[in-house]
């Protein structure tokens, strides 16, 4: 996630707002007839609303104007209430619901996290949750057939108060005893029940096959033994017109930082664009790097939820895989001081379960002038971006860092469902500078060239840290010990 503080655009209506851009361009009798083609498709998108294409782009003005149009169906579905008089003469109003709510469950995925217990990860409809007390039962129904059992499933929901249509939900599904543990094979569903939420007048159930297990796949030594990477870094979603340049810097101070055993699972809803992928393929070769595609959740919400939604994956997807889990974004770097290593830093706070991560806000604007202004536009974000916020006592974003072993849910700047200890008190061991709104633009985001170790902007205080400056260049030579001369000719 790029955060900026406005509300990010929604894809659907963008795009919307581009076709008919397209639209009032054209001479007036092109217009009729778009009009009246828009109108067209409007109807059919409309009409196959859910669960196909929610998106609206120009892509699918061609495919509807070549394609017949699905067939509709038509259901009569129910006798129209009408007012009624009660007694008293008071008028009971009757409202007819038409169409469909938000969903009841949509399921991303499903992970085992020990030999009696699972996660599965999805979303739920907002309002279900919030007028009503749905429920989740668990059900594990061994491949023989016989020997169902089932469990209540204990809801997370670890977005709490950020939704808006669907929220975050997390099933943990734990049995009384470990299931599928002879490796026979199995399936985990999910009956999600309404409970009279949505419409009071039903409790609807949907059974949902959450995961299947087939015989001889489980690998229970997974769960105990040493997780294959010191560390994991699980992105945030990505989206927009990133530069590739500040990734590439991103990405090899990261993994010189974290080291062999590691492995960064980024998000691409969308930012990921050729030029940023031409960047991560070398490190995406040399096994360091995952990217998923999750465009498919922008169905489903706007925002802020798919934070959650896709830590929480990536929390128990990787969970026994990696010692520690950090949660940062691309415009972040974490740092330990010199005296010590990452190493030793997470080896003293090895105790926590989390723990908390300060910031460093650095100018995204003033560049520090040094004695060769011309080449500026070749060096690297982090050596010439080195004027850093000094304003005291405010309240900054803190990022964090996970034993997952040990934790059941996640949110975005920190976990609640957690066993084990949390510090905050992690000053001048491990920090990460922030280089806010570099990563989400092209341009050069030299804004003013200064040299004084202090100065003032718009009432905010900065002083000179060179500290980014100072290992940029063992960055530089890392990057290419590892992978050679591929990126130096990356652009903005
Ligand atoms: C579910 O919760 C229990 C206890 O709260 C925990 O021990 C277990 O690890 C959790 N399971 C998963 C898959 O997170
Ligand atoms: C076990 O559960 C599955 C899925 O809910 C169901 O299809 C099957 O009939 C159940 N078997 C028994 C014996 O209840
Ligand atoms: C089916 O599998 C379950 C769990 O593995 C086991 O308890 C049960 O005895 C098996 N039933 C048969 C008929 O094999
Ligand atoms: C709705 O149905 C489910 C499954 O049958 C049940 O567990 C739940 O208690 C019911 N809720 C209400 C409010 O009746
Ligand atoms: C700082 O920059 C100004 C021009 O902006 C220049 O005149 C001055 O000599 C520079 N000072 C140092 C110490 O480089």
């Amino acid at each position: 996630m790029v955060k900026d503080k406005e509300a990010p655009e929604n894809p659907n209506l963008k795009n919307n707002k581009m076709f008919i851009g397209i639209v009032w361009n054209c001479v007036p009798e092109l217009k009729l007839l778009l009009s009246a083609l828009l109108f067209f498709c409007s109807l059919i998108t409309l009409f196959q609303f859910f669960p196909s294409h929610f998106s609206f782009s120009v892509q699918d003005l061609r495919h509807c104007a070549s394609l017949p149009p699905p067939p509709v169906e038509i259901q009569h579905r129910q006798i129209k209430q009408e007012d009624v008089i009660l007694q008293g003469g008071v008028i009971k109003r009757n409202f007819n619901t038409y169409g469909t709510a938000a969903y009841n469950f949509v399921l991303m995925s499903a992970y085992r996290g020990g030999l009696n217990t699972f996660a599965v990860i999805g979303l739920s409809s907002k309002p279900l949750h919030v007028f009503a007390k749905p429920t989740y039962v668990c059900e594990w129904a061994p491949h023989n057939g016989t020997g169902n059992i089932t469990v209540p499933g204990v809801k997370i929901l670890p977005d709490w108060g950020y939704g808006r249509v669907y929220t975050v939900v997390v099933v943990n599904c734990t049995f009384p005893s470990p299931v599928g543990h002879d490796r026979s094979g199995g399936r985990l569903f999910i009956h999600a029940s309404t409970s009279g939420g949505g419409d009071a007048n039903f409790n609807l159930t949907d059974t949902i096959e959450a995961l299947e297990e087939a015989p001889e796949s489980l690998n229970p030594v997974q769960f105990t033994s040493p997780p294959k990477y010191d560390y994991l870094y699980c992105g945030s979603s990505l989206y927009g017109n990133l530069s590739p340049q500040r990734i590439r810097e991103w990405i090899a101070y990261h993994v010189k930082m974290f080291g062999e055993k590691s492995h960064f699972v980024i998000h691409d809803a969308g930012g990921v664009h050729p030029d940023v992928m031409a960047v991560l393929r070398p490190w995406i070769e040399k096994g360091y790097v995952t990217v998923q595609d999750i465009r498919e959740e922008e169905r489903f919400d706007g925002y802020y939820h798919n934070q959650f939604l896709i830590v929480n994956d990536c929390l128990h997807r990787y969970r026994f895989m990696a010692k520690w889990m950090f949660f940062f974004d691309v415009d972040e770097f974490i740092f330990v001081p010199k005296k010590s290593t990452l190493k030793t830093v997470m080896d003293s706070l090895s105790e926590y379960t989390q723990f908390t991560i300060e910031q460093r806000t650095i100018s995204n604007k003033l560049c520090y002038l040094d004695d060769h202004p011309g080449k500026i536009y070749r060096k690297w974000g982090i050596e010439k971006l080195v004027y850093r916020d000094t304003v005291r006592g405010i309240r900054r974003d803190r990022k964090y860092a996970v034993q997952p072993r040990n934790v059941f849910a996640t949110g975005v700047h920190m976990s609640e469902n957690t066993v084990g200890k949390t510090t905050h008190k992690t000053e001048g061991k491990i920090m990460y500078y922030h280089y806010h709104g570099t990563i989400s633009e092209r341009r050069e985001p030299c804004r003013q060239f200064v040299n004084t170790t202090e100065m003032k902007v718009g009432g905010t205080p900065y002083m000179v840290d060179m500290t980014m400056r100072e290992v940029a260049g063992a960055v530089k030579r890392f990057e290419m010990r590892m992978i050679g001369s591929a990126l130096l000719t990356t652009r903005q």
